[in-house]
């Protein structure tokens, strides 16, 4: 595998290669665990058009902890203020001598048309494309049910929440129906199309009715940014609806799971309890 833009196009033999693989680097120059050098000598340039915490971090932390160099790029203070393309400026840094490009775009398809533009030999990894994908958002969170749950196949993996706006909920979705969980998409209709169906999913309106089955749920974030106004009446009755709560927890399946791409509106999609609690995996996700 050459470049990394969705799971879409991985089998699932190919993702449970790469989650395999990430076991054996868990915790690399973390304590006590020495780093690597599997990626010594090798540049590897971080493009994020859009802000990022966790993936822009990770990916910088992880580029260093095996031995590459890297190099961050956001357009705030760069020469895309001047007018660059995107093109140009990932063209202009590929003439710097980079072996990899970690992109994050606003818009889907972007490290799409890298691969078309760049040297054959530079390898690109999509950190998520607009709405279309976010692939290693997805492995990561894959990698954590599994990591917590011992597997993946026979699970009821709920998505809750904005659909329509989440590449986080496109991954998940390619990869777990590929690896055989059930995946149940849940949501207000404006916020679920109903074309997601035939991805394979069981679209649901009401999380109550769904909780009892669920033994995982993923709490997408309303992506305010991203949405024209109007979608929902408002954020009290979001929170009413589908915000996963203490009270709510007791009538979920014992042990379940809750994950969050983060990251997290506190009070809207989850209670700070809930977050902070027993069941949630949301630290364990970003590590
Ligand atoms: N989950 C995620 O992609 O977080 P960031 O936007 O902070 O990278």
């Amino acid at each position: 595998m050459k470049h990394l833009l969705g799971l879409e196009e991985l089998s699932a033999a190919e993702i449970e290669r790469i989650l395999d693989a990430a076991a054996g680097y868990l915790g690399v120059g973390v304590g006590d665990v020495p780093k690597r050098d599997d990626l010594k000598g090798k540049v590897i340039a971080n493009l994020f058009y859009e802000p990022s915490t966790r993936t822009r971090v990770s990916f910088g932390l992880a580029a260093r902890r095996l031995g590459a160099d890297t190099l961050d790029f956001s357009p705030s203070g760069s020469s895309t203020a001047k007018g660059e393309t995107f093109i140009d400026t990932a063209k202009n840094i590929e003439a710097m001598g980079i072996d990899a490009v970690v992109v994050r775009h606003s818009s889907p398809g972007a490290p799409h048309l890298l691969v078309k533009y760049l040297l054959p030999h530079v390898r690109v990894v999509n950190a998520g494309d607009g709405a279309h994908e976010h692939p290693t958002q997805g492995l990561l969170d894959i990698f954590s049910i599994r990591r917590r749950l011992g597997k993946v196949a026979g699970l009821t993996v709920g998505l809750i929440g904005d659909i329509a706006h989440s590449r986080v909920a496109r991954s998940n979705i390619h990869g777990l129906v590929k690896l055989g969980a059930k995946v149940i998409v849940c949501g207000p209709t404006t916020l679920v199309p109903s074309e997601v169906a035939s991805l394979g999913v069981e679209i649901a309106h009401d999380l109550d009715a769904i909780l009892p089955r669920c033994d995982v749920l993923n709490l997408l974030r309303v992506q305010f940014e991203r949405q024209r106004s109007g979608l929902f009446p408002s954020i009290r009755e979001y929170r009413l609806l589908f915000g996963m709560n203490g009270e709510r927890m007791k009538r979920a399946k014992p042990g379940m799971l809750l994950l969050a791409p983060g990251p997290i509106n506190r009070g809207v999609e989850i209670s700070p309890d809930v977050a902070d609690g027993p069941n949630s995996a949301i630290l364990d996700q970003v590590s």
